[in-house]
């Protein structure tokens, strides 16, 4: 994977790729990459794992898994890029706040206070 010469990608895309994380990966592995169907991806769960074998399955799936291939969606720095998200730790606090965020946001839409 380090053989992969990263192309630029534009703040644009790298916007899109964060919803794309977050929606359709996060369908399958958790709004919160927490985990779901599939295995959680947050950084401490990724430790240990190479990037190659992410990167294998995330371009071209897992065969007899629900994990399906990426590689029409996504091309091969784009991967890398979302991989390189994934082991961050900053990335993780995001995370973290998005979900202290929506639980304000449960708690705000259940409580007694009168929200419109
Ligand atoms: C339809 C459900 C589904 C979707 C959508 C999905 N995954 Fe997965 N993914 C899985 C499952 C299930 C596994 C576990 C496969 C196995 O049993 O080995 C997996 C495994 C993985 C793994 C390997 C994790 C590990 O610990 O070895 C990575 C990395 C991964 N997915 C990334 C992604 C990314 C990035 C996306 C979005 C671009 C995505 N997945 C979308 C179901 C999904």
């Amino acid at each position: 994977m380090a053989k992969v010469t990263t192309q630029q990608i534009t703040a644009q895309r790298k916007i899109q790729l964060t919803a794309l994380l977050l929606d359709d990966c996060g369908s399958c592995h958790g709004r919160t990459l927490m985990g779901g169907l599939g295995p959680a991806l947050l950084a401490k769960n990724l430790q240990g794992k190479p990037d190659e074998l992410l990167f294998e399955t995330i371009k071209n799936g897992r065969l007899k898994t629900p994990m399906p291939p990426w590689k029409n969606f996504l091309n091969d720095s784009e991967i890398e890029w979302l991989i390189g998200q994934l082991r961050t730790e900053i990335w993780q606090q995001k995370l973290s706040s998005i979900q202290v965020l929506s639980q304000q946001l449960m708690r705000t839409n259940t409580g007694k206070e009168n929200v419109k």
